[in-house]
């Protein structure tokens, strides 16, 4: 399986948005990678890392944000638990959890009720694995709007903010894991 392949697969006949996944996804594979080789002790799967980093993003081609290329049906807050459901489709259910929790610093479902936001109740929208986790820490450090711009993480926990208080909290106990 060659997670490029299957991004373009899935972006066919769209080149601006498989740019944006294809370098918003490197970016993010690079950081993960990089923070794994420096906790040789986590013991992390790093194959597994880049293959599912390269794919955690995947589900943004059935949302719609404009600005970001995307001419799908469904809100962007969704793409989530839809990268899941195609990564399930294609065979790689592991890769699909990371996908699936990776918003945020993960959803809780107290959270997702308060809010009405519109994900199916019957999930689990938290990183569990230690790979879950790094791949949605790296993955807050950058946008898809500036592409090529590594935030500082000051920034990163401005820009949590949105998703209620705990979730900051939850990047600052990561930066300690993982940098
Ligand atoms: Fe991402």
């Amino acid at each position: 399986m060659k997670p490029i392949d299957l991004l373009q697969r899935y972006c066919q006949g769209n080149e601006a948005l498989l740019e944006v996944l294809t370098v918003h996804s490197r970016k993010v594979a690079d950081k993960a990678l990089k923070l794994a080789a420096k906790h040789p002790e986590l013991n992390l799967d790093l194959k597994f890392v880049e293959e599912a980093a390269l794919l955690h993003d995947i589900g943004i081609v059935r949302c719609n944000a404009p600005s970001i290329h995307c001419y799908g049906e469904y809100p962007y807050v969704c793409h989530g638990y839809l990268g899941a459901d195609i990564l399930r489709s294609e065979g790689l259910p592991q890769h699909a959890l990371v996908a699936e929790r990776h918003t945020g610093t993960g959803l809780q479902h107290d959270y997702i009720v308060e809010q009405g936001l519109p994900l199916p109740l019957d999930r689990l929208y938290e990183p569990v694995s230690l790979e879950e986790q790094l791949i949605c820490y790296a993955d807050k450090y950058y946008s898809k709007t500036h592409l090529y711009e590594e935030k500082s993480p000051e920034r990163v926990e401005a820009s949590l903010e949105k998703w209620g208080d705990a979730s900051a909290e939850r990047f600052r106990a990561w930066r300690k894991i993982f940098d």
